[in-house]
């Protein structure tokens, strides 16, 4: 007799594997349906984690070559075991992955490994590698997050034009890198490279970095990332890649000028968005909606056009982030289940993992000049916390948006040390509509970084204590 499923959920990323467990927890018969062979999508196999895993080397070897002088540490003889950084970032990998395969079975949720292809409401068909298999269901989801996009006329090989995937496995350290788009992969992944020794230089269409991200906050980052060793040039259109038998030479336009220009590198990192990754499900077959650009449109239900048919994370609208995701996915499940559920895509925080880290949360200051609302600002610079000047990591600041009628707070940014997990006390304090006297009243420990955000929410009273 064949199993009905409650839920066949399609990808076995953040999104897909959050959900699968989310259902099991619920008391539903679910099943995950991956293709790739190991669980966890883009962000555990080439995203997210492989690039912390470098980010974290990497900045242990510029530490040890740069840094640690001052600390009145002195290190001689210091070099890069490329293979050895490598096999630690492998093996973190292969661990997380291992670990969603334990907790399917300790939820009880069903994995196949194989593609899985929507043949109607209901019926999803799984190509493995042992032949066809076909799943009834009352519910599917499509979790099948996205892929990196290229540019027109520049055909990414993974070994010399390298997307994210081939960045993050190159054999050797570059002579000269090319990074195309300075967004967060092209920062992160620019910067594990120009600390390894490559000389990387950051073309970007926009004369900024960072789109999306408060505007004041890009600027500060880039001087720091510029100290740091990453060259930026901004205001520049990709036009095409040359590829020589020993370099490649990327073209591209100057805008403001309207004049051609090139670059040489050994290797290019293109870096210019991702797209949904849904070839191959059957979505055309059964007319499910997608909006102009490409994304699978979903309504508050995480619905598309066809009953009976979820989509969530990456292949639908909103921030392609691996949190996001899973709030998705969990929302989506409780929704099946009856349940009331949510997910406010105004208070997904996003992280840049360079040093300085870089997060935000809400609106940026460019948003609320551009919609005419009023807001109090407060910053406070990294430099006047005592723990930063501890540790050292004195570049930059923390800056919070609030209404100056109510203190509630509008959005938060951060560059500096730690901006990732700092920025947690500000999303909460935004989920629960805390305003900047919950925040001042909230006592904060001495000495650490966390000070820094109580003394941004008293500048915004024009009351903070060391600045
Ligand atoms: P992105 O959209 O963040 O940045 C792409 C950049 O490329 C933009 O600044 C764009 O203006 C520029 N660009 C586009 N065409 C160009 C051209 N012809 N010439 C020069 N510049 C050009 O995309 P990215 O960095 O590829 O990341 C993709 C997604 O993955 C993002 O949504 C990101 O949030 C997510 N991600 C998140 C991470 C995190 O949370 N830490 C880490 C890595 C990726």
């Amino acid at each position: 007799m064949t199993t009905m499923y409650d839920i066949v959920i399609i990808g076995g990323g953040p999104g897909g594997y959050v959900a699968a467990i989310r259902a099991a927890q619920l008391g539903m018969k679910v099943v995950c349906v991956e293709g790739r062979g190991t669980l966890g999508g883009t962000c555990l196999n080439v995203g997210c984690i492989p690039s912390k895993a470098l980010l974290t080397s990497s900045e242990k070897y510029a530490d040890a070559v740069k840094h640690m002088a001052a600390h009145g540490i002195k290190i001689d003889g210091v070099s890069v075991d490329l293979d050895a950084m490598m096999a630690r970032k492998d093996k973190t990998v292969g661990d997380l992955t291992k670990g969603i395969e334990f907790l399917f079975k300790k939820n009880g949720v069903d994995y196949i490994q194989g593609w899985g292809r929507i043949i109607e409401a209901g019926r999803v068909r799984v190509t493995t590698t042992d032949g066809e298999q076909e799943l009834n269901c009352k519910n599917i989801i499509i979790a099948t997050g996205s892929e990196p996009s290229s540019l027109p006329g520049i055909e990414i090989d993974e070994e010399r034009i390298v997307s994210s995937t081939g960045a993050l496995a190159l054999k050797d350290v570059p002579a000269k890198m090319v990074v195309i788009g300075a967004g967060v992969i092209g920062l992160e992944l620019g910067q594990v490279w120009a600390r390894l020794g490559a000389e990387v230089k950051v073309v970007e269409y926009l004369d900024r970095i960072l789109p999306g991200m408060d505007s004041e906050i890009a600027k500060t980052a880039q001087r720091a990332l510029g100290k740091s060793g990453l060259k930026f040039t901004l205001g520049r259109k990709v036009l095409g890649i040359d590829k020589g038998d020993t370099s490649l030479t990327v073209r591209m336009e100057r805008l403001a000028k309207q004049t051609e220009e090139e670059l040489e590198a050994d290797i290019v990192l293109v870096a210019a968005g991702r797209r949904p990754f849904i070839d191959g499900l059957g979505l055309d077959d059964l007319s499910v909606q997608r909006d102009a650009r490409g994304f699978i449109a979903v309504d508050d239900h995480f619905q598309t056009s066809q009953p009976g048919i979820f989509a969530i994370g990456d292949c639908i609208p909103g921030p392609m982030l691996a949190h996001k995701a899973e709030e998705d996915g969990v929302a989506c499940v409780e929704m099946i289940a009856h349940q009331n559920a949510h997910v406010d895509y105004a208070k997904i925080p996003a992280v840049v993992y360079t040093a300085p880290e870089i997060a935000g949360v809400g609106k940026t200051e460019d948003d609320l000049i551009e919609a005419g609302i009023a807001y109090d600002k407060g910053t406070f610079a990294f430099r006047a916390n005592s723990r930063a000047r501890a540790t050292g990591e004195v570049d930059g600041m923390v800056k919070v948006l609030a209404d100056p009628h109510c203190g509630k707070i509008f959005g938060a940014h951060i560059v500096g040390p730690h901006a990732g997990d700092l920025i947690a006390e500000l999303v909460l304090a935004m989920t629960v509509n805390a305003t900047v006297r919950d925040v001042i009243r909230t006592c904060h420990a001495h000495p650490a970084l966390g000070e820094a955000i109580k003394e941004a929410c008293l500048d915004v009273l024009d009351r903070a204590v060391h600045a």
